[in-house]
């Protein structure tokens, strides 16, 4: 199933590019509208689902915690009010990047935020106490080189990310009641391949025990945890050295 994620491709304008430049050309795109966007499909529930992973990764102290795929920062910012931890967030979309800067002027952040991509991050090993990603890491092409460049510079992982209810009628009900949607966000983002995408990689992303295998074959922790939020639409998913 990984197989199939990773060599996903996209075909625009008879070219078929790689994931990697499909999601950040997608990211990019979006950008003005992914704030308003998130609202409207989630029914907000996102910032419910943002709320819960913070206070989980702020159940513990940690003094220095990077943010992946950070967007426009709402991760970044919910820990800095909960927190006297120094913050640093990465996304490899320089216009997410651009948004979120702009808030941290307005909102007087100290958050650094900064162009990096997973895959490949420029910070020296365990320079951070806890590294956070929030519906980032389905996004990434080389998913695996990703968790062991998070486990090279972290000393914890935490993880929030889409899944699949256990339950088959909710799960149903889920991914039917996601497509209602689709013309409303064709329609905002001119996008409708980016929605498209949503929904697949949101039924196919490895989730739950699933997941947990991926932390375990491509981390150096021994501890892993994973909490379902809203019936497994959604999953927190810890990685540490530490009891969890
Ligand atoms: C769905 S958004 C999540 C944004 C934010 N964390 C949130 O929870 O609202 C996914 C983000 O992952 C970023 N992303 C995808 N692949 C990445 C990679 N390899 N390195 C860094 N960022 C990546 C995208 O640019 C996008 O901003």
């Amino acid at each position: 199933m990984l197989q199939a994620i990773t060599s996903f491709k996209q075909k625009t304008s008879g070219l078929v590019m790689s994931k990697s430049i499909f999601i950040k050309k997608m990211f990019n795109d979006i950008s003005p509208w992914y704030d308003t966007l998130n609202d409207v499909l989630s029914l907000s529930t996102h910032r419910w689902w943002k709320r819960a992973f913070v206070q989980k990764v702020m159940s513990t102290e940690h003094q220095r915690i990077l943010d992946c795929a950070t967007g426009t920062g709402d991760i970044a910012f919910l820990m800095e009010k909960k927190s006297e931890a120094s913050i640093v967030a990465i996304d490899f979309s320089e216009k997410m990047i651009q948004y979120a800067q702009g808030r941290a002027k307005k909102n007087k952040s100290n958050v650094q935020f900064s162009v990096d991509d997973i895959s490949r991050l420029t910070f020296a090993d365990k320079s951070f106490d806890a590294v956070t990603v929030s519906f980032g890491i389905r996004n990434v092409e080389e998913v695996e080189k990703g968790l062991k460049e998070l486990s090279r510079v972290s000393r914890n992982i935490y993880i929030l990310e889409f899944g699949q209810p256990k339950n088959w009628l909710i799960s149903k009900i889920y991914f039917t009641s996601l497509k209602l949607y689709f013309p409303l966000f064709s329609l905002f983002s001119g996008r409708s391949d980016a929605y498209e995408y949503l929904i697949q990689s949101s039924q196919t992303f490895p989730s739950g025990d699933g997941f947990i295998e991926l932390l375990k074959k491509n981390t150096t922790f021994q501890h892993f945890k994973y909490t379902p939020l809203f019936f497994g639409v959604v999953y927190i998913y810890q990685a540490s050295n530490e009891a969890i």
